[in-house]
C-alpha cells in the first residue's frame, strides 16, 4: 500500500514515515521545507533502512501535486503539512488561512481527480476551544478556536465533513493531537524549531544544553494543584503509531471519524520540569514569570474512543520523553 505523507519531513511526519516504512508500506512525502531540513530523508533511511521518495513541492501546488499522483498508485494520504505556531498565526493570519487551507484544497481535490477515497488528518485538541471541559470527548462541540491557527484546525476538519458527506465512499480521519513531545529513540529525528521555541519541551531542552539562559514557568497561580497549567504531554512515537491504526480504520470503514491521539494524563509544567530533570540528571534553570495569553488551565484527553475503535493507546511515560528529547539534542 503506497500513502502520501505530506509535511513528511517535519517532526510528527518523520516519527509516521518511519512507523510506515518499518511496517511495510510504501512512503512518498511531499513537503516544501519551510519548517525542516532536507537530511531528515537521510535519517529516517539510517534508521529504517529504507528512504521514502520525497518530492520538494508545496502542497498548495495542484501540478505538482498532480505529477505525484502521476507518478505512483496513491491508497491513502496522510496530511500533516501546515504552518502550526499559535502566535505567529496572530500575527500573519492570511498566510496561515492561505498556507493551511489552500494545501488542504489542492490535495482534496486531487485526490478526487485520482480516486483516492482516504485520508487521516492532522488535527488538534485546540479544535474543542476554550469552553469545554477536560478531559475532551470527541463528540464535545468543536466549532470555536482562539486564533487563526486554531481556526485552520477547526475549518478544516469541517471541509472533511462535508467531502466525506458528498462521496459515499470517502473515509476522512481527524485525529487530534494533544502535546506531542520526545524523539526517536536513535536520535536521529526529533523536534528541532528555528529561532526560540515557543513549546515547553523544546524550550526546555535548550536551557539544559545551555543554548538559553532560563525557562520562563508562564504562571503558578493557576486553578491546578500547584498552579502551572496542566497539559497532556504524548510521546511522538506513540503518536506516529496512533496513525498506522487510524490508516487500518479508513481502509475498513467509510466516512468521517475523529480521534483525541493522548495518554489521558496530565502533567503540570512543574512536574514535566521536574520529570526532565531527574530522567537526565540535570537541572533546568527557570523563574515564574506572568500568565501567556490565551492558555488555558488545564488540558487533557479522553482517550477511550481511540482505545476501542483504533485499538491504540499511547505506551510511553513522561520519564521516557524526557530521556528522548534530550537524547535527540545531545546527539545533534
Ligand atoms: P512541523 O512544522 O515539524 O511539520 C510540518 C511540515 O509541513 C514541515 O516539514 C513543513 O516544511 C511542511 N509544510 C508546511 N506547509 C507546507 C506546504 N504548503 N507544502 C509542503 N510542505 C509544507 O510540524 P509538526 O509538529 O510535525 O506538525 C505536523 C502537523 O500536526 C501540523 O499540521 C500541525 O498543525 C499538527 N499538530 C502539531 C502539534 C504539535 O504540537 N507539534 C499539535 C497538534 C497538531
Ligand atoms: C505547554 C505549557 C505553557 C513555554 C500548543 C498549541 C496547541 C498544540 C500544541 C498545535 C503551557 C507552558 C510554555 C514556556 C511555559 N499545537 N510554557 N513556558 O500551548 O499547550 O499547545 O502546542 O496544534 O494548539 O497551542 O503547548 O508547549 O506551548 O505549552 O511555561 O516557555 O507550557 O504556558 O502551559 P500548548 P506549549
Amino acid at each position: 500500500m503506497s500513502v502520501l505523507v505530506t509535511g513528511g519531513a517535519g517532526f510528527i511526519g518523520s516519527h509516521t514515515c518511519v512507523e510506515l516504512l518499518n511496517s511495510g508500506y510504501d512512503v512518498v512525502v511531499a513537503d516544501n521545507l519551510c519548517n525542516s531540513k532536507p537530511d531528515v530523508m537521510d535519517r529516517i533511511a539510517l534508521i529504517c533502512g529504507k528512504k521514502p521518495v520525497f518530492y520538494q513541492i508545496d502542497v498548495c501546488d495542484c501540478e505538482a501535486l498532480r505529477c505525484i499522483f502521476q507518478q505512483h498508485q496513491i491508497d491513502a494520504v496522510i496530511h500533516f503539512a501546515g504552518l502550526k505556531a499559535v502566535g505567529e498565526s496572530c500575527g500573519i493570519p492570511l498566510r496561515y488561512y492561505r498556507n493551511n487551507l489552500d494545501s488542504t484544497l489542492s490535495l482534496l481535490e486531487c485526490m478526487q481527480e485520482f480516486g483516492c477515497k482516504k485520508i487521516v488528518f492532522s488535527s488538534s485538541a485546540t479544535v474543542y476551544g476554550p469552553s469545554n471541559p477536560s478531559p475532551y470527548t470527541e463528540d464535545m462541540p468543536v466549532n470555536t478556536a482562539t486564533n487563526p491557527y486554531g481556526w485552520t484546525k477547526v475549518f478544516i476538519e469541517q471541509i472533511l465533513r462535508d467531502t466525506a458527506a458528498a462521496d459515499a465512499d470517502f473515509s476522512a480521519i481527524n485525529l487530534r493531537y494533544f502535546n506531542p513531545i520526545g524523539a526517536h529513540e536513535s536520535g536521529l529525528i526529533g523536534d528541532d524549531p528555528d529561532g526560540i521555541p515557543n513549546n515547553l519541551m523544546p524550550y526546555i531542552v535548550r536551557v539544559a544544553a545551555g543554548q538559553l539562559e532560563k525557562l520562563t514557568i508562564f504562571g503558578d497561580d493557576y486553578p491546578t494543584a500547584d498552579g502551572s497549567c496542566v497539559r497532556d504531554y504524548i510521546h511522538v512515537v506513540d503518536l506516529a503509531k496512533g496513525h498506522l491504526k487510524a490508516l487500518e480504520y479508513a481502509n475498513m470503514n467509510r466516512g468521517v471519524e475523529a480521534f483525541n491521539l493522548g495518554t489521558g494524563n496530565g502533567s503540570s509544567v512543574f512536574e514535566l520540569v521536574e520529570a526532565f530533570e531527574n530522567a537526565n540528571n540535570l537541572t533546568v534553570n527557570r523563574v515564574i514569570g506572568a500568565r501567556r495569553d490565551g492558555d488555558l488551565p488545564a488540558v487533557w484527553a479522553d482517550t477511550q474512543k481511540a482505545k476501542e475503535k483504533l485499538n491504540w493507546s499511547a505506551e510511553k511515560t513522561v520519564q521516557e520523553m524526557c530521556a528522548d528529547s534530550w537524547n535527540f539534542v545531545k546527539k545533534k
